[in-house]
This record gives C-alpha cells, sequence and structure tokens, in this order.
C-alpha cells in the first residue's frame, strides 16, 4: 500500500492491482461539504435515474444543504433519482425526530423536487425485521444497484451500521449497536434509556456492488479511524477498511 500526491490536496493510495482510492483533504467543512455535493450532482447530471445511496449523521447535513442550493438554483434535478439509505433504528417509526427516515426528510428529500415515492429507508418498525431485511436488499436488486453510495463513517470503522464483527456481514440485517455507536448517537436523546440498542442496516455487500463510493469524514477525531481504514490492514474489526478492495472510492475528510 503507497500514497502518490495528485494535484493540491488530492492523493491516491493503490493497494492492489489497479484498485485505488483518492483522499481528498480539505481545509473545512465547508470545503468537504462543497466537493462531495459537486461529486453528488455530477452523478445525477450524467445520470438522472441514479440510484443514490445515503447516509444520515452529523457529517453529511453540509453536504445536503449545498445540493439543496444546487436545486434551488436549477444545477441539480433529483426529478428521476431514486434513494436508498443505508440504515434505520429498530423501534423508531419515521415520524419520530431521530429516526432516519425523518432527518431525511427534514435535511434533504422535503427541500429538493426528489419524488418521495421514491426514497427508501429501512423500516424500523416492521412486524418482521428479518423479512425487513430481505425486502430491502430485493429492492436493491430489483433497482440494479447502487451508482453512488455516500457513506459517513464511525469511530469505530462503522459503515452504515456495520460495527466491527469477526466477519463481514453481507447482506441487510439486524445489529446490536456498539458501546461507543450508543454513546456517540446518545447526544441526540433525552436519556441513555432511550437510545436505540439495534438498528437494520445494509450489508457490505450493496456497498461494495455500488458502482463509486464517495465517504466523508469531518473533524481530528476522525483521523486515526481515516487512516486506518485507508491504510490498514482489511480486516473486518474494521468495517470500512474493505472499501480498500473497491475500485472507485473517494474520501473526501477535513481533520482540521
Ligand atoms: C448513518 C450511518 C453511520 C454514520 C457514522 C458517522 O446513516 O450510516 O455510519 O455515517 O456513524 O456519523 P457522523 O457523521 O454523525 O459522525
Amino acid at each position: 500500500m503507497w500514497q502518490t500526491k495528485n494535484t493540491g490536496n488530492e492523493y491516491t493510495t493503490k493497494s492492489k492491482g489497479e484498485k485505488t482510492m483518492k483522499v481528498i483533504y480539505t481545509k473545512s467543512y465547508a470545503e468537504l461539504s462543497e466537493k462531495a455535493a459537486e461529486l453528488i450532482a455530477a452523478q445525477v447530471q450524467g445520470k438522472a435515474e441514479s440510484v443514490l445511496g445515503l447516509a444520515t449523521g452529523s457529517t453529511p447535513i453540509g453536504t445536503y444543504e449545498k445540493l439543496i442550493e444546487m436545486n434551488k438554483a436549477g444545477k441539480v434535478d433529483f426529478s428521476k433519482v431514486t434513494s436508498i439509505n443505508l440504515d434505520e433504528y429498530v423501534g423508531l417509526t419515521g415520524d419520530h425526530d431521530q429516526s432516519y427516515r425523518y432527518f431525511m426528510n427534514d435535511k434533504l428529500f422535503n427541500h429538493v423536487n426528489i419524488n418521495k415515492e421514491n426514497t427508501n429507508v429501512p423500516n424500523g418498525v416492521a412486524a418482521d425485521i428479518e423479512a425487513e431485511c430481505k425486502r430491502y436488499d430485493a429492492l436493491i436488486e430489483e433497482k440494479g444497484g447502487i451508482d453512488l453510495q455516500l457513506l459517513g463513517i464511525g469511530h469505530n470503522g462503522h459503515i452504515g451500521f456495520n460495527e466491527p464483527c469477526d466477519i463481514f456481514e453481507k447482506n441487510t440485517h439486524r445489529v446490536q449497536l456498539g458501546e461507543t455507536t450508543i454513546q456517540a448517537n446518545a447526544r441526540f436523546f433525552g436519556s441513555m434509556d432511550e437510545v436505540p440498542k439495534e438498528a437494520v442496516t445494509m450489508g457490505i455487500q450493496a456497498i461494495m456492488m455500488a458502482k463509486k463510493v464517495l465517504l466523508i469524514a469531518n473533524g481530528p477525531d476522525k483521523k486515526d479511524i481515516i487512516e486506518k481504514a485507508v491504510n490498514g490492514p482489511v480486516t473486518p474489526q474494521v468495517p470500512a477498511s474493505i472499501l480498500q478492495f473497491h475500485p472507485d472510492v473517494t474520501v473526501i475528510c477535513c481533520f482540521e
């Protein structure tokens, strides 16, 4: 594994064969958000019917704000886009203000011209969660897979809610959230008891089969885990490290 400098703050990390990871170091969250939004907009401009894999969390909020601006300015049209979100908490309905369905409506879908019927988030209150996981994988397949998958990264290296584990979980599945994830999420809930302990998450296969992956990470506290994910050994103990085997990954980070 080695890094070559391209231009400015862009580096390419080469792993095996032709596979490369492009890492862009930005100086501010605004710059990170702008670059990420530009890449997503370029995807949609190039293919109006794009299937976008989307993420929640604090990191993509600025990216979504930029996309809203671009949509309002007529620069990007979401009318034919399908979105497929990574994950949802088990037990939260879509109208709970901490559910990921609520987040997506509030931070993006309510403000752009996407057809809500074409937006997909796992149903965390499905009577049969295992059946919901199967439905979600079938949906991804029916849509022809994901064109561009946006990812954040947890401090423990999780992508979606694929937590550090002994294996890479292939399919959409129900997951017990790790202690660090529960702690990190606690800031959004009134008490520890209210913080969901389980989620439904897209598996590693759908992420790895996305044609392009865009991973964004913001803040000095994400520096170590990005280093492990990009340059460390590929291991399910750092789920994001699997991206070293993906042929088209762009990482945009700001560690300021
Ligand atoms: C959210 C998700 C998570 C977050 C990650 C980083 O849909 O899948 O993997 O991307 O926990 O969260 P933030 O951006 O809040 O640091």
